[in-house]
């Protein structure tokens, strides 16, 4: 009798030992989207692709049936590391959701977070940090859209004598500035573009604008405008008209997003060309999240794919009504 006893009490033992453990029998807990609480930490609310990537994430969550924090940084780093940590203490909080300000600054919290056994992934920004401190990276090649935007320009400046270009740049830490910058740079020399202003205007149509003018007042030699978002490329345009120039004609203006703000500037003949940048990420990132709880090892860079829209494509009118953002 007293063996029996002591059979049942370890047997019980190892029961509750596999459940305490996330395993039960030897199998691993399954992990579903139900099971999932994940901490967003986004960037801000600067523009029109930022909404569309924020409602990506809400939306999505609701289908799914998984719990979203969400956190607005308001643009600035300090707001992201804080909310970072917040994130960890939480214990409800399995995933962590990263669109990161700036490349750097990130070591101690991902050591952190790893230690306290959270899964993270980067959507939209890469980070210059070890891969092995997070899941994956789930977003564009900006170097690439970079690059595409220089062959657009070459193509819009085509025969012209001169090839001055006057970029606007994003917020300069961020991966999404750097990277398009340089895949510009790689790709300019091809047709002879030179950059003969370049300054942050921080995503911002208002500052885009303000950017704009003090170029035209110093002088108006400019065939080009680079863009690296939509907003800044809308106040290029509206600078350009009031200085009495016609944007799209007397000076070409290319843009990085594709947003409906674009879109309609494409359809009117004011912007030249948009470089897309796929906004709508949250699928792919909630599905990596899932696999990297369930023990999956991921690729550390899912790429997006995108394409180049211009004033000119035929069927502009059909493809914006398609479109979600
Ligand atoms: O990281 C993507 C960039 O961030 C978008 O191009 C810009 O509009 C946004 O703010």
């Amino acid at each position: 009798m007293k063996k029996i006893l002591g059979l049942v009490v370890s047997v019980m033992a190892v029961l509750l030992l596999a459940a305490c453990s996330g395993t039960s029998g030897g199998a691993k807990k399954t992990y579903t989207y139900r099971d999932m609480v994940v901490g967003f930490i986004q960037t801000g609310s600067e523009g029109g692709w930022r909404a569309a990537n924020t409602a990506s994430f809400k939306e999505t969550a609701g289908e799914l049936g998984l719990l979203l924090k969400f956190y607005d940084a308001q643009n600035k780093l300090e707001n992201q590391v804080a909310a970072f940590r917040n994130f960890i203490a939480d214990k409800e909080v399995n995933v962590i959701v990263l669109a990161a300000l700036e490349t750097t600054g990130w070591d101690d919290v991902l050591k952190e977070a790893k230690d306290a056994g959270k899964i993270v992934v980067l959507e939209d920004r890469r980070i210059d940090a070890s891969e092995d401190l997070y899941a994956t990276y789930i977003g564009s090649d900006f170097a690439e859209e970079g690059r595409k935007s220089a062959d657009e320009m070459c193509k819009l400046l085509e025969g012209s004598a001169s090839k001055n270009v006057v970029e606007l740049v994003g917020n300069v830490g961020s991966s999404a500035a750097k990277d398009r910058g340089q895949g510009f740079r790689e790709k300019m020399g091809d047709c002879g573009i030179v950059i003969t202003q370049t300054q942050t205007a921080n995503w911002s149509a208002t500052e885009g604008k303000a950017v704009m003018e003090s170029w035209l007042k110093q002088s108006t030699d400019i065939q080009g405008v680079f863009a690296q978002n939509d907003e800044m490329g809308l106040g290029a345009i509206l600078a350009i008209q009031e200085a009495g120039l016609k944007p799209g004609v007397d000076i070409k203006i290319l843009s990085v997003d594709a947003t409906a703000g674009a879109f309609k500037a494409l359809v009117e003949g004011t912007l030249n060309v948009t470089v897309e940048c796929n906004p709508l990420l949250a699928p792919q990132v909630y599905e990596a999240a899932l696999k990297a709880l369930n023990g999956e090892t991921l690729p550390k860079w899912v790429p997006s794919q995108e394409g180049v829209f211009r004033s000119t494509d035929p069927n502009l009118a059909e493809v914006f009504a398609q479109r979600k953002y």
